[in-house]
């Protein structure tokens, strides 16, 4: 089945066309296309995602790349099934891929799914990856697992049974794990996105310079909290102006993500769990996917996670989390959930 994902659910207008075979029971993606304009640098000056700014961007942009899209090997009849992100996200931009998806779905007689964003973050691990030897593993054989989502808005942790089943066992009380990325960038007069820029930072500075508070890391639930920590964060720069940036920035890294690893370990360890299944934007640092590897495989957990360019927003896990909801026959309403749970 040839699917086309749209994703609009914030600052990335994408695009992408995959080959989805296998069913339930083998689920295999090939990426035909994979389009992404990102409208980073139009949020830049104003420190994080204006909704409405990126619902202009996203109508700009969504015939624009599908023009690209069809424009040489893949014409619309090539499609068997278009499916839409309807949420969670900031829903004038979610509005603008569903009202896209609608026309385009009326101008091609083809169907059309709705996908629930979380979804496609969670199915990411399924994609098609350059390295990563877990992934040779019979799908049967990875469950049952524990899945981390982290990304701007979420910080969750799943108990996944199989491919169609899993519960929601803990997130943040607070501030997500990549939104708390943004707020100590800006503290730290770094641009937004936050994440790759403390990443980037990090690499020069001390991880161990400055003992951060890692808040819940000892506690006995599934949950975190990342406020206290960048809100620390804060008055350390205002008790110490001369601190050394690079040194703040790798410690808050260091303790954000000591808390994400050691919260996964042992959440999959009460659960009994095979496999540890990494998503979301904030999976994209490699300080993250190498610890929570090492750490995994010292507990004898496989450790599965997506290429870096399909762990930020894309539409390729769109197309597949689409071709997903519709083995489960999961069907979402085609309108904007802008608080959409997974
Ligand atoms: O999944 P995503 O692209 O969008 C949402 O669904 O929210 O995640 C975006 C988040 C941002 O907070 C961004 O700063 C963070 O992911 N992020 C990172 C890195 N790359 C992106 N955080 C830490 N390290 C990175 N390399
Ligand atoms: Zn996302």
């Amino acid at each position: 089945m040839r699917v086309l994902g749209i994703e609009t659910s914030c600052d990335e207008t994408a695009l992408a066309l995959v080959e989805a075979t296998g069913g339930l029971a083998n689920p295999k993606f090939k990426v035909l296309k994979n389009l992404v304009a990102s409208q980073i640098q139009i949020h830049r000056p104003f420190g994080g995602v204006v909704p409405n700014l990126a619902k202009r961007e996203h109508l700009k942009n969504l015939p624009i790349l599908l023009k690209k899209l069809t424009a040489k090997s893949y014409k619309l009849k090539a499609i068997d099934t278009i499916t839409v992100t309807v949420g969670p996200g900031l829903e004038p931009a979610l509005w603008a891929g569903i009202e896209f998806a609608k026309s385009l779905a009326k101008e091609t007689g083809k169907p059309l799914i709705g996908t629930n964003h979380l979804e496609g973050h969670l199915y990411s691990f399924l994609l098609p990856k350059k390295t990563n030897p877990s992934f040779k593993i019979p799908i049967s054989k990875l469950f049952p697992a524990v899945a981390l989502i982290v990304s701007g808005g979420h910080t969750l942790l799943l108990h996944v049974k199989n491919l169609k089943t899993w519960k929601k066992i803990g997130e943040t009380r607070d501030d997500a794990v990549g939104e708390a990325f943004d707020k100590v960038a800006r503290i730290l007069g770094l641009p937004y996105p936050g994440g790759p820029e403390i990443q980037k930072l990090a690499t020069k500075g001390n991880p161990n310079a400055i003992p951060f508070p890692q808040p819940m890391r000892d506690q006995k639930n599934y949950d975190f909290s990342f406020s206290g920590l960048k809100t620390s964060v804060l008055y350390y720069l205002r008790d110490n102006p001369k601190a050394n940036k690079a040194d703040v920035a790798a410690s808050f890294q260091n303790a954000a993500i000591d808390v994400l690893v050691a919260k996964t370990i042992r959440t999959a360890q009460m659960y009994g769990a095979k496999s540890i299944l990494l998503s979301g934007g904030v999976a994209a640092n490699q300080w993250l996917r190498k610890k929570l590897q090492t750490m995994s495989h010292k507990s004898k957990i496989n450790f599965l996670v997506a290429d870096p360019k399909f762990n930020t927003d894309n539409a390729v896990m769109i197309a597949a989390a689409g071709y997903m909801a519709y083995l489960r026959k999961k069907k979402y309403k085609l309108e904007a959930r802008g608080d959409l749970g997974i």
